[in-house]
């Protein structure tokens, strides 16, 4: 079939060479009905609706294998990220504190929420490609008068939980969590039985240390001071402090050994690239 064809201006070629409807597979009446929707529905709606993972553009036979396999990856590339910032601007839309976000990076979803003060500098929110990337997002709540802050060059994987309830959580700079770490300052229920659902819960603040690595879904409880430099292990339940420049694993938590005393060379990694690598 010819180019520019009256059938084929249903699907016609943008200057990717891929139609609308190639990319949302939608066309027509539904087609301009999508277009019509801010934004950020449209982007629910992509996000919502069961997209095939064969949604790549079809493209006339007359173009080569290679020049259509160039243009599919880069479509794929295109849909990711529009999925994806689409996600991302329907957490902020979801957020209910605005806090101090300065020369901050979000690269994968945050919602922000809670009544207290939440302050993050230059600090990168998710990390690409991570598992949770596109289905997860960061929870980052201060309660009531609560104080939740980041120091700069953090970055915080995906899907991380810090929730502040009374107190506050404090990373210092250069901390890395992994994916689906969980910081509390709070037991968020009384332990007493009868007092459960009503009474106070026990809070103490959290305090993370300069350039400490936690796992990947570690959990750091109420209370805890993790000491500079010092790793925590995946998986790990911190209940207890740990001192600066060990490694520290399990459930509950213990020194494993400590860290070589030696600085490392420095390799001078700007901050960031890290999300750009990989893929
Ligand atoms: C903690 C960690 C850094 C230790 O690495 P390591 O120094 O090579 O440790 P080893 O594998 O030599 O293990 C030493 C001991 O600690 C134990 N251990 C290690 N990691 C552990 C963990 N996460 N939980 C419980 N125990 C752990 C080992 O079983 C071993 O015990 P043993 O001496 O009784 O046999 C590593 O296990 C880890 O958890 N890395 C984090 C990975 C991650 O989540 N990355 C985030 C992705 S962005």
């Amino acid at each position: 079939m010819a180019l520019g064809s009256p059938h084929q201006r249903t699907t016609p070629l943008c200057s990717l060479g891929v139609g609308y409807r190639d990319r949302f597979g939608v066309a027509g009446p539904e087609r301009r009905r999508l277009r019509s929707l801010p934004s950020i529905i449209r982007g629910n709606y992509h996000n919502e609706v069961e997209q095939p993972m064969t949604a790549v553009p079809r493209l006339s036979s007359r173009i080569g294998p290679r020049l259509r396999r160039g243009v599919s990856s880069r479509v794929t590339k295109l849909h990711r990220e529009q999925l994806l910032r689409a996600r991302i601007a329907r957490y902020r839309s979801l957020s209910t504190n605005h806090g101090a976000f300065e020369d901050t990076r979000i690269v994968t979803p945050l919602l922000a929420l809670g009544t207290g003060t939440i302050r993050a500098h230059g600090v990168q929110f998710g990390y690409l490609p991570s598992p949770s990337a596109y289905d997860r997002y960061t929870h980052v709540e201060a309660r009531g008068a609560a104080t939740i802050e980041i120091g700069a060059g953090s970055v915080l994987n995906n899907a991380c939980v810090l929730v502040a309830e009374g107190t506050e959580i404090r990373l210092g700079r250069d901390v890395l969590l992994g994916p689906e770490v969980a910081i509390y300052d709070s037991d968020f229920h009384n332990l007493n039985p009868e007092l459960r659902k009503r009474g106070d819960a026990a809070v103490a603040p959290v305090t993370v240390g300069d350039n400490v690595f936690i796992g990947t879904r570690a959990t750091v409880l109420k209370g805890v001071t993790i000491g500079r430099n010092s790793i925590v292990g995946s998986g790990s339940v911190v209940t207890q402090d740990i001192p600066q420049g060990v490694i520290a694993a399990g459930n509950p938590c213990r020194i494993i050994r400590a860290l070589d005393p030696e600085p490392a060379e420095d390799l001078g990694r700007p901050l960031g690239t890290m999300a750009e690598g990989g893929e």
